[in-house]
């Protein structure tokens, strides 16, 4: 994997439509999936044919989202499953309803092929456009960070015993990306790609809501807009490297910024809509396996379709 940043144009990525080469024993789970780029990633997937797992950590809202679904004929191959990813004992009732829901699970692995994808979407930013509060620095980070992490954690063991090989993307921010990150003790510990683990990125959470803690976030060279929610993605995408480098050959780990997207999270503003951000994103969540990347930071771009970042 490569260590900075860089710009690097890579070859256009093929239509996911033009290039249909999954199934129905091909499930993606998405997660924070009842409204935004999560709900039209779901409504995408369904189109394509996979079978998908909608998840909301508000059991009534995702039953409304399975309704929108049905009025749109696209409810056949979804199944909900309430998943909180802030909550432990919720990602463990997720797992046990996973394996139980899908009885003939392992089965569809050893036979059918069953390949799993992880769409790690679900993430908050308490923050208004133009805002930088950081009264809810902790529960962002414990949300979008150890959130996406304990997920995976939790998922991991069935990837593995997939047969094909089995994908996690996880929608990102750009405001993540290292060139944000002004103080140079932690770029150091993020820039070593080579040697980064785990421990490293929670020592650099830690000291960021140590520093917001005490006041001095302000003057410790994090990023400058919505500083909490840039530190959550920021560790994301260091995680995504480490697990991209832990388990090569075995599962692909990609991260997507989606760029300015008309959503809540946006209070509606964007350069594009929700439904575009999910195409782009199931056309990275599908490249044919000889396409396959790990380790890469896609970025959605409004004039030239896709570039890989990191
Ligand atoms: N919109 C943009 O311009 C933009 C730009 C860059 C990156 N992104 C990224 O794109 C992804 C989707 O964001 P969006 O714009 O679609 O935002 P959104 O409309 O606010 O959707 C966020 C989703 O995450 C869910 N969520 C929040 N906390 C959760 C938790 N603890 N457990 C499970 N689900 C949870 C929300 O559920 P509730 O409805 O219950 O709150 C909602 O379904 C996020 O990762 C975001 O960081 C967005």
């Amino acid at each position: 994997m490569a260590s900075p940043p860089s710009t690097r144009q890579q070859p256009p990525i093929p239509d996911s439509t033009t290039a249909r080469w999954w199934s129905k024993d091909t499930v993606a789970i998405v997660t924070g999936a009842n409204k935004g780029i999560g709900y039209a990633l779901v409504k995408r997937f369904a189109k394509l044919g996979l079978t998908v797992v909608l998840t909301a950590r508000d059991k009534s809202k995702g039953l409304e989202a399975m309704d929108s679904l049905k009025v749109l004929g696209l409810d056949h191959n979804v199944r909900f499953c309430q998943l909180d990813i802030s909550d432990l004992k919720s990602i463990s009732s997720f797992v046990s309803w996973f394996r139980s829901g899908f009885d003939s699970f392992d089965i569809l692995v050893s036979t059918l092929h069953l390949s799993l994808y992880n769409m790690h979407n679900a993430s908050v930013s308490f923050n208004a456009m133009g805002e930088n509060s950081m009264d809810k620095a902790d529960t962002v980070i414990k949300t979008n960070y150890y959130g996406s992490k304990r997920f995976t954690e939790a998922m991991l063991p069935l990837f593995r015993r997939s047969a094909s090989m089995s994908r996690i993307l996880n929608i990102s921010s750009r405001l993540g990306t290292l060139d944000k990150l002004k103080n140079t003790k932690m770029k150091a510990i993020l820039g070593d790609r080579e040697t980064l683990n785990e421990d490293q990125i929670e020592r650099v959470v830690n000291v960021f809501l140590q520093d917001v803690a005490e006041g001095r976030w302000k003057a410790a060279g994090w990023p400058e807009i919505w500083t909490d929610y840039s530190v959550s993605k920021l560790a994301l995408n260091a995680y995504s490297h480490v697990l991209a480098r832990k388990y090569e050959g075995l599962v692909s780990v990609n991260c997507f910024c989606p760029g300015f997207t008309q959503t809540a999270m946006t209070d509606g503003k964007g350069n594009h809509s929700a439904d575009d951000a999910a195409a782009m994103a199931a056309a990275i969540a599908l490249l044919p396996p000889r396409c396959l990347t790990t380790g890469k930071f896609y970025a959605a771009s409004t004039t030239s379709g896709m570039v890989s970042k990191l």
